[in-house]
């Protein structure tokens, strides 16, 4: 990936989204776990010079947000309004840099959703039939035997731990079995997803279950709130297929073709483990209807969890992004930490000891005080000038950490390259200590390169936090961030004009 950028950034477009999200209620700090991973990487490449298109949005239709509304009193287009600018204003306060942001009750998203299934229709993927089964409407699916646990006699949802609705009903299905083998081989041969361990489960379960047609519409009487289904005015789509198409929608599909295009080749979708079948099995053999290939890169993430269960509303243990906000003062730590602690493997248990750990120990002590110690130091021995002038041994040991950091982000692994970067910080205090440029007469070659050791940790930290980094900058005179590589070079900087020692970070209460 490194080398496309060097080849030509005008070139490199990229798009990347995060799920639609149900507005039930405010997002929680596992909405905003995807989100902020999908607003670093996006920052990330735009910070390398790609032209990145970064969608998000609310999830609006099916039987959740209807249920909810009611519950509420109001009409479900009112709640949907208001929810809709709930999370846009979460959002804004946690610096998610979206280029749009998509609601599935938008105009122009009912249209494309009707054009997509009017073609499977006229394809002939699409056909009447009977549906029985047990449904759950905090997940909206139905669930097979073998796929509920059973308590009281009745069946329970694995997730929500609530009880299944049966449900039996005129319907029409998607014929997503004649896709197995396209999808078996999209999930065996390509890199989409991300771990691979994810796409062997979805490999696993079609194996031994093989791939069902989907019931994709909901009669009018049980379901009111939906996209009517273009060739059957008693029913609504499906909001899972609603809810998938937004990706297309958000290019443009189908009326700008090459804009699709362009983006699409090089889309990296981030979603949380819970909805991995929707976004292989189903998204994979929709697309394949629809004549488009699968994302390039499928990445999943595992859950944020209190005392072992997954976050959510469902089990009323949520932590509120509020409440974190408030501990740290600043919303960019918040992301920082979200950003440190991610993993794509396994879940994460919220805890504030290591939450505070990481504020003191990486922001506080680590870089807050290596900056403050180099911009101090600056302004005494050198009057706050430093010209260029590269310790070129150490430098080696910042390359190659800044190498590795590179890398880990271009491969989606922040947490990682997080930890290099901070390495460097580590790196560039035992050197001061090393060095000693307070007691020597000619100081600036130790303050030169500790500054630029600041200022490539600084840039790697800057799609996590962009304010504070950009504060940090301008202490040492750099007024602007670039695009691409080049600025990754140590040495790159000519001259340093320290005016101020910041205190980006203060203790914690
Ligand atoms: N509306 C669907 C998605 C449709 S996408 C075409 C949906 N919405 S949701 O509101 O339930 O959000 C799901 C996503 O939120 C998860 O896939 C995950 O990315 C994120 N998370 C919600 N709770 C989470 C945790 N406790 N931990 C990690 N991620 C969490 O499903």
């Amino acid at each position: 990936m490194t080398n496309t950028v060097r080849q030509g950034i005008e070139e490199c477009y990229m798009y990347v989204t995060t799920p639609i999200y149900y507005p039930n209620d405010k997002p929680h700090l596992g909405h905003a776990y995807t989100t902020i991973l999908a607003d670093v990487i996006s920052r990330w490449f735009s910070l390398l010079g790609y032209n990145v298109y970064f969608l998000t949005g609310t999830d609006e239709h099916g039987l959740k947000l209807q249920r909810e509304a009611d519950k509420r009193g109001v009409s479900t287009k009112e709640f949907v309004d208001q929810m809709a600018g709930v999370f846009k204003e979460y959002w804004k306060v946690l610096g998610i840099g979206y280029s749009r942001f998509i609601r599935t009750t938008e105009q122009e998203h009912e249209e494309v959703v009707k054009y997509a299934v009017s073609r499977l229709w006229d394809r002939g993927y699409i056909y009447p039939g009977k549906y029985k089964g047990w449904y759950c409407t905090a997940c909206e699916k139905f669930y097979g035997e073998g796929e509920y646990i059973i308590e009281n006699n009745t069946p329970v949802c694995p997730t929500h731990r609530r009880y299944l609705e049966y449900i039996e009903e005129d319907t029409y299905f998607l014929r997503l079995s004649l896709f197995k083998d396209q999808v078996i081989k999209l999930l065996r041969e390509g890199s989409i997803v991300y771990p691979k361990h994810f796409s062997d489960e979805v490999l696993s379960k079609i194996e031994s279950e093989g791939l069902q047609d989907l019931s994709i519409a909901r009669p009018k009487s049980r379901v009111s709130w939906g996209i009517e289904l273009p060739f059957d005015s008693r029913y609504v789509i499906y909001v899972w297929i609603d809810a998938l198409l937004n990706y297309l929608t958000g290019l443009g599909y189908p009326k700008d073709m090459n804009r699709v295009e362009r983006y699409w080749k090089n889309s990296v979708q981030l979603i949380g483990k819970d909805i991995l079948w929707f976004h292989t099995a189903i998204w994979f053999a929709l697309l394949a209807m629809l004549d488009l290939p699968p994302p390039n890169k499928l990445l999943v993430h595992s859950y944020l969890t209190v005392k072992g269960q997954k976050m959510g509303k469902s089990l009323g243990n949520v932590v509120s992004i509020d409440d974190m906000i408030k501990r740290y003062g600043n919303p960019e730590v918040v992301r920082f930490i979200i950003a440190r602690i991610a993993n794509y493997d396994k879940d994460v248990e919220v805890s504030w000891d290591v939450y505070d750990s990481i504020y003191t120990g990486d922001l506080l002590n680590n870089y807050g005080n290596l900056v403050r110690r180099a911009t101090t130091l600056t302004i005494k021995t050198l009057n706050g000038r430093a010209t260029r002038d590269l310790d070129g041994e150490f430098a080696n040991t910042i390359d190659e950490l800044k190498e590795r950091s590179i890398n880990l982000y271009n491969s989606f692994e922040i947490s990682g390259a997080i930890k290099h970067a901070l390495d460097i910080l580590h790196e560039t205090n035992a050197y001061i200590n090393r060095r000693e440029p307070w007691r020597t007469s000619r100081p600036n070659q130790t303050i030169y390169t500790v500054l630029e050791a600041i200022r490539i940790a600084s840039l790697l930290f800057y799609p996590i936090m962009p304010v504070t980094v950009g504060g940090i900058l301008n202490s040492i005179g750099l007024d602007r961030v670039g695009q691409g590589l080049e600025q990754f070079r140590l040495g790159y900087v000519d001259e340093y004009s320290v005016r101020e020692s910041p205190i980006p970070f203060k203790k914690l209460q």
